[in-house]
């Protein structure tokens, strides 16, 4: 018989550390508390998995030892943000709902720049509420150069995009972006706003003007009272994140947040049914807004 002179070294794996559903259940009520997010049974993997990395850096060996953490610890603040990246979704994409944007663009800014005519006020604010990364404020912004400023010279535009994760919300700052954020944006676009750098994309400065980030929680009430005056908001695949009571919650608050005659688009996949009755359902070709009137 042959025996091999080396016997050879498996790669060590850290075991992946299970989560009991007891402590799925609190993480689950604490998340919600703190976020509005609602994680169902059926996402408790997502949880373990994301969630489990995160012990692993820290050199934990439980997750009620890393919930007992994140409520009560030291560092708890900035454990907070940390806790925010990992559970968050943050899928996103250059001109990701055209539709949308064509009613922006087409029938809102003509109906707000007439309504604001005399008024002194021929500046739009725009909120891009869960904006992740940025790529549908930037869109905006690209709009706005191409289409909008040229139809009314003197238009002004604001836009602010806002985020709980705080590590999407310094891309969207940085304004670098992978092949993967570029793949449904016109090539006019591309070669007109960006400058490519090493198989990445920036952003010019004409359009990062335009935007700006700051990190938020949309299920903060106190920060949500800050936020006022806005023509249009696009909150928009995020709500399938909350539950009921959450949604009601949210949207109300977005509500407020319009001038009245604003309009608030919501996902593709996303609906107001059973949430709010205080807008004016509006219909565009292949889209929807909900209006304050
Ligand atoms: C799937 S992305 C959608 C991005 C963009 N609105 C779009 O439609 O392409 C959802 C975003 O919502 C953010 N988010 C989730 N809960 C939030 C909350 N309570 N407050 C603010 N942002 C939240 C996530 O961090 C994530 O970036």
């Amino acid at each position: 018989m042959i025996v091999p002179s080396t016997i050879p070294v498996l790669p060590t794996m850290t075991p992946q550390i299970k989560m009991s559903d007891e402590e799925f259940r609190l993480l689950r009520a604490y998340i919600y508390e703190q976020t509005g997010i609602y994680f169902q049974d059926s996402k408790k993997y997502l949880l373990e998995g994301r969630l489990g990395k995160r012990l692993q850096l820290l050199n934990m060996k439980s997750f009620n030892e890393y919930l007992q953490f994140v409520r009560f610890g030291s560092r708890r603040s900035e454990e907070m943000k940390s806790f925010y990246d990992t559970i968050t979704i943050n899928e996103t994409f250059f001109f990701r709902n055209e539709p949308q944007f064509d009613a922006f663009e087409k029938t809102m800014v003509p109906e707000i720049v007439n309504s604001k005519r005399g008024t002194g006020r021929a500046k739009i604010r725009i909120w891009s509420a869960a904006s992740s990364s940025g790529e549908e404020a930037y869109t905006l912004g690209m709009i706005y150069l191409e289409k909008l400023k040229p139809r009314y010279p003197g238009l002004e535009i604001e836009i602010v995009g806002t985020d709980i994760n705080s590590t999407v919300v310094a891309t969207a700052k940085s304004g670098l972006y992978r092949e993967y954020s570029i793949r449904n944006m016109p090539k006019a676009y591309l070669d007109k706003y960006f400058i490519a750098q090493d198989g990445r994309y920036q952003v010019c400065d004409e359009v990062r003007r335009l935007a700006r980030f700051e990190s938020t929680n949309l299920y903060d009430r106190t920060r949500m009272r800050q936020m006022s005056a806005f023509d249009v908001v696009f909150c928009c695949n995020v709500l399938i994140y909350f539950d009921t009571k959450s949604k009601i919650q949210v949207v109300g608050d977005l509500y407020n947040s319009l001038n009245s005659g604003g309009h608030l688009f919501i996902g593709y996949a996303e609906s107001l049914h059973g949430i709010s009755t205080a807008f004016k359902l509006i219909s565009f070709p292949k889209t929807v807004a909900y209006k304050k009137e």
